[in-house]
């Protein structure tokens, strides 16, 4: 039985000439000029002024939090529904994770439930762009605005996608990205930071680098990590940047194409397609199943397994997470949106690479398992 993975990346661009170039010239660490190359095309992209590559998305989240000087006592609003990697960067730097429930239509953030949990400790709030759909952000700019906030905004599984014809990434003070193979533009691992402002791109570039100083490098005056992107990794990152256009167009097709194909099944909501914003990138194709699906994701998941169908669930909320409730963390509270969508809801193959008759056969599986 041929196994459908639940992704698999196109590396069939200019991966291999640019990796070459690096092995020719013997340069693969992070001094190759490929790394800078790659930063000022990926900043060029996104309309930022500065790119500071990082070795994932996770890392880039925590050189953000610690280049806005989030500290003990601050308070971080960030979504209950996304990646344990925006919590932990807040935990980590001692500050605290404040959760908004998701949006049940476009699994994102509900911004209308932003401003009562604002609080005088608020310094931040980390919006994420989730599985395809932009978050609103107009809304969560102008409570920046008036509420003296910073903005982190996520958008590590947004490549190519645009709020109002602007690119994501192009929000807040910084912006994350992420290049992990699941992503429209991957390095293996990797990540990468933008801004505008020249103090946040010099304080993100330090604290990647150990915090090494220019004038005395083995003295230093803040901790910092080794969170460098490698030149060999950049190779592959420029060669997927050229077919971004591309990709993007290959995703929104995938998902369309799921889409018409999966209409029928009453008792499966499916992505929205577009919002007043954006169309769906579909950087995964998501489903939840309806209260009236016999089974959860769980089973759901076992029977495209065993149909060959790779899959993958949805997040579990922040809440929910034994690692938190351990530090006492999001005691008695509840999300119910992203509880229900981590119970009902996973995604299916959804990769750059997946072909036609892959889909179908996904397709086939989803309408046996689902009925
Ligand atoms: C929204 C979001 N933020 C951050 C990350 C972390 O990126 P990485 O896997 O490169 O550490 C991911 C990873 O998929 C993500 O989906």
């Amino acid at each position: 039985m041929d196994f459908v993975p639940v992704n698999e990346p196109l590396l069939d661009g200019r991966e291999k000439e640019y990796l070459m170039r690096c092995i020719e010239t013997g340069w693969i660490s992070s001094e190759g000029p490929y790394v800078r190359e790659f930063e000022s095309q990926f900043a060029r992209r996104v309309a930022r002024t500065h790119g500071v590559a990082v070795c994932n998305g996770s890392a880039a989240l925590e050189v953000a939090v610690a280049a806005l000087g989030i500290k003990e006592g601050d308070e971080v609003i960030l979504p209950a529904f996304t990646i344990i990697s925006c919590a932990a960067a807040v935990v980590r730097a001692g500050a605290l994770p404040v959760l908004v429930d998701a949006d049940p239509m476009t699994w994102n953030m509900d911004v209308s439930q932003i401003e009562r949990k604002i609080s005088h400790r608020t310094k931040a709030m980390m919006m994420v762009h989730i599985y395809g759909l932009p978050v609103d952000v107009d809304p969560v700019l102008a409570l920046a605005e008036k509420h003296d906030l910073r903005v982190i905004e996520d958008a590590a599984e947004a490549h190519g996608q645009t709020y109002e014809g602007k690119p994501c990434g192009s929000f807040g003070d910084i912006s994350v990205f992420s290049f992990y193979p699941n992503k429209l533009v991957t390095t293996g691992e990797g990540g990468m930071l933008l801004t505008d402002r020249d103090d946040l791109a010099d304080l993100c570039r330090s604290y990647r680098d150990l915090c090494f100083q220019p004038s005395r490098r083995f003295f230093h005056e803040r901790l910092g990590w080794n969170m460098r992107m490698s030149n060999l990794q950049a190779a592959v990152g420029l060669a997927q940047l050229e077919r971004l256009p591309d990709f993007v167009e290959r995703k929104r097709r995938m998902g369309r194409r799921y889409s018409e194909r999966l209409a029928l099944l009453s008792s499966l909501q499916l992505p929205q397609a577009r919002t007043s914003h954006a169309e769906n990138l579909y950087w995964v194709y998501g489903v939840v199943l309806g209260e009236e699906a016999p089974l959860d994701a769980a089973e759901a998941m076992r029977r495209l397994g065993e149909r060959g169908i790779g899959t993958r669930p949805f997040f579990w909320p922040m809440h929910e997470q034994p690692v938190f409730l351990k530090h006492g963390l999001f005691l008695e509270e509840s999300y119910p949106v992203a509880e229900r969508l981590a119970r009902r809801g996973f995604y299916v193959p959804s990769g750059l690479a997946l072909t036609e008759s892959q889909m179908d056969k996904v397709v086939q599986a989803i309408h046996e398992v689902i009925r």
